[in-house]
C-alpha cells in the first residue's frame, strides 16, 4: 500500500465530488475529506501483522469523528482515551469497554471509578495515580485490567513538543529513579497486569521506540525475576507500546512503514510474540494521517510585488501546530481548478498560503511554488488526516468544515460531519 494518496488520486476524488449532485453547497468553503479505503487498509494492516490478540486501540486524539470511529469499531479495533469525554467517544460509537484503554494524565477518583465499574483498562500515569486505583478498588478484582504506565527516558525526537520519553517528562513513572518502587507495586498489587510506554508522536525515529520497548522489556523482566524469588506464580501479561510511528507528510519522504516497524519489533523482542503476553498498541497518526486532506476554496488573491498571497477558509484554527511552528509540521501544498483539475505550469511569483484568522501568524505555508492561483480554485493540503479538527480552535469563532468520507477514488461518497451551523458557533459561546 502506498504511503500517501497520489496528486492524481486527489484529483480524480475532488473532481468526482464537485460532479456530486447535493453534496458540496455555496457556503463549503472548505471541506476535509477521508479515503475510507484506504483507512480501512490501515487498520486491516496492522491487524494482519501482529498477534491475533492483539488490542489495536487507536488513538481518539487523532481523528474524533463519531462515524470514523464508528468504523474502527466495525472493523474489530479498540480505542485509546485520553479524557472522559473520550471514552464515551468510544462507548457512542459502540467499542466495547473491554477495547477502551483509558491514558488521561490527569485521572479524577470520579473517573477511575467510572472505567473501573465498565471494566475498561485503565494506564495508571503516575504511582500516586496507581495508589488512587488501589484505594478505588479497596481490594476487590477490577473487572477490568490495570497497567502503569512508565517513561523509558530513552531520549527525545526531532519534535520536543511531542516527545515525552526524556529525562524529564510529565507523562509517566521515570524508570531510573522509580524502579524499585515500580517493582514493589507489581509484588503489592496482584491486579497490577499491564506495562504502558509511549515515547512520542511524529519527529522521533523508530530506533528511539525500538529503545523505549527495550527498556520496558527489561524492566518486565526484573519485575518476573522479583516475582520468582518471591515465589509468586504471576506474569506481567500486558504490554502497551503506544504509538507513535510517524507518517509520511512529503512526496520524498519514506518513514518506516508498519510492516517494516512490526518486523524490527518481532525479530528483536520475540518473546512479545510468543502468545504469552497480550500486545497493546496506540497508533493515531500513522492510521489516520494519510487518509484525510483538506481542500479550501481560494477567497482572494493578493499579488504583491514579488510575492503573492492567497487567501483560504482555515488556517491555524486547524493547522494549529502547523502555523505556530511551520519548521515542525510542514505539509504539502497544491492547487486544483475549481472542477478539481490540475493546474499547469508555474507562476513566476511565489505564494504565501494565508488563512482566515486575526493574526500574522496564521499562514499555513510560506513562499511556496505554485501554478497561478485565482479566486475559486481550491488549495488542496495533503495528509491533513490526523490531529487537524481534534486541534480545532475556537479563535475568531469560525465554523468547523464539512467532513466527507469515499470509498475507491470517490465512487461513493458519505458526508461524515457537516459544517457547523452559526447555531453551533452560538451554542458553544452561550
Ligand atoms: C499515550 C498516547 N498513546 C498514543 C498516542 C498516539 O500517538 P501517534 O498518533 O503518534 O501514533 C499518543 C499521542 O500523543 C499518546 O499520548
Amino acid at each position: 500500500m502506498s504511503s500517501r494518496l497520489s496528486d492524481e488520486h486527489i484529483s480524480r476524488a475532488f473532481r468526482r465530488a464537485v460532479a456530486t449532485t447535493g453534496l458540496i453547497h455555496a457556503d463549503d468553503t472548505a471541506i476535509l475529506f477521508y479515503d475510507l479505503s484506504f483507512l480501512e487498509q490501515r487498520v486491516r494492516d496492522l491487524q494482519s501483522l501482529f498477534p491475533p490478540n492483539t488490542l489495536h486501540a487507536i488513538a481518539i486524539k487523532a481523528n474524533p469523528l463519531a462515524k470514523v470511529l464508528e468504523r474502527v469499531c466495525q472493523w474489530g479495533a479498540g480505542a485509546e482515551a485520553a479524557s472522559l469525554p473520550e471514552i464515551h467517544l468510544a462507548l457512542n460509537a459502540g467499542f466495547p469497554p473491554k477495547k477502551i484503554v483509558f491514558d488521561s494524565p490527569v485521572k479524577t477518583r470520579a473517573e477511575i471509578e467510572f472505567a473501573l465499574n465498565l471494566g475498561i483498562h485503565i494506564n495508571a500515569d503516575s504511582l500516586e495515580e496507581l495508589d488512587r486505583i488501589a484505594a478505588a478498588l479497596n481490594g476487590a478484582k477490577p473487572k477490568g485490567t490495570v497497567g502503569v504506565r512508565i517513561n523509558p527516558q530513552v531520549g527525545t525526537g526531532k519534535i520536543l513538543s511531542t516527545s515525552v520519553a526524556g529525562d524529564y517528562s510529565k507523562f509517566g513513572v521515570p524508570i531510573h529513579a522509580y524502579r524499585q518502587e515500580l517493582i514493589e507495586r507489581f509484588l503489592r498489587f496482584d491486579w497490577l497486569s499491564g506495562v504502558h510506554i509511549h515515547i512520542g508522536s511524529q519527529g522521533c525515529e523508530p530506533a528511539l521506540l525500538l529503545r523505549g520497548i527495550e527498556r520496558m522489556v527489561e524492566f518486565v523482566d526484573q519485575t518476573h525475576h522479583a516475582f520468582n524469588q518471591r515465589g509468586i506464580p504471576r506474569r506481567i501479561q500486558l504490554i502497551d507500546i503506544g504509538g507513535g510511528l510517524p507518517a509520511s507528510y512529503a512526496r520524498d519522504a519514506r518513514p518506516m512503514d508498519m510492516r517494516t516497524y512490526q518486523k524490527e519489533i518481532a525479530h528483536r523482542f520475540p518473546q512479545l510474540f510468543s502468545g504469552d503476553i497480550r500486545l497493546i498498541t496506540e497508533f493515531g497518526r500513522y492510521i489516520h494521517a494519510n487518509a484525510g486532506w483538506l481542500a479550501s476554496r481560494v477567497e482572494y488573491v493578493k499579488r504583491d510585488p514579488g510575492i503573492h498571497t492567497a487567501a483560504i477558509h482555515v488556517g491555524a484554527d486547524m493547522f494549529l501546530r502547523e502555523c505556530y511552528h511551520p519548521d515542525d509540521w510542514p505539509h504539502e501544498v497544491t492547487v486544483l481548478d475549481h472542477a478539481g483539475n490540475a493546474k499547469a505550469g508555474l507562476d513566476e511569483n511565489p505564494y504565501m498560503i494565508a488563512g482566515p484568522l486575526c493574526f500574522a501568524g496564521d499562514l499555513l505555508a510560506r513562499e511556496i511554488r505554485l501554478s497561478k492561483v485565482q479566486p475559486g480554485d481550491y488549495i488542496i493540503i495533503h495528509d491533513a488526516g490526523a490531529y487537524t479538527l481534534s486541534m480545532w480552535s475556537r479563535y475568531n469563532s469560525r465554523q468547523t468544515p464539512k467532513v466527507i468520507g469515499y470509498y475507491q477514488d470517490g465512487e461513493r461518497f458519505e458526508v461524515l460531519k457537516e459544517r457547523e451551523s452559526i447555531q453551533d458557533i452560538l451554542d458553544f459561546w452561550a
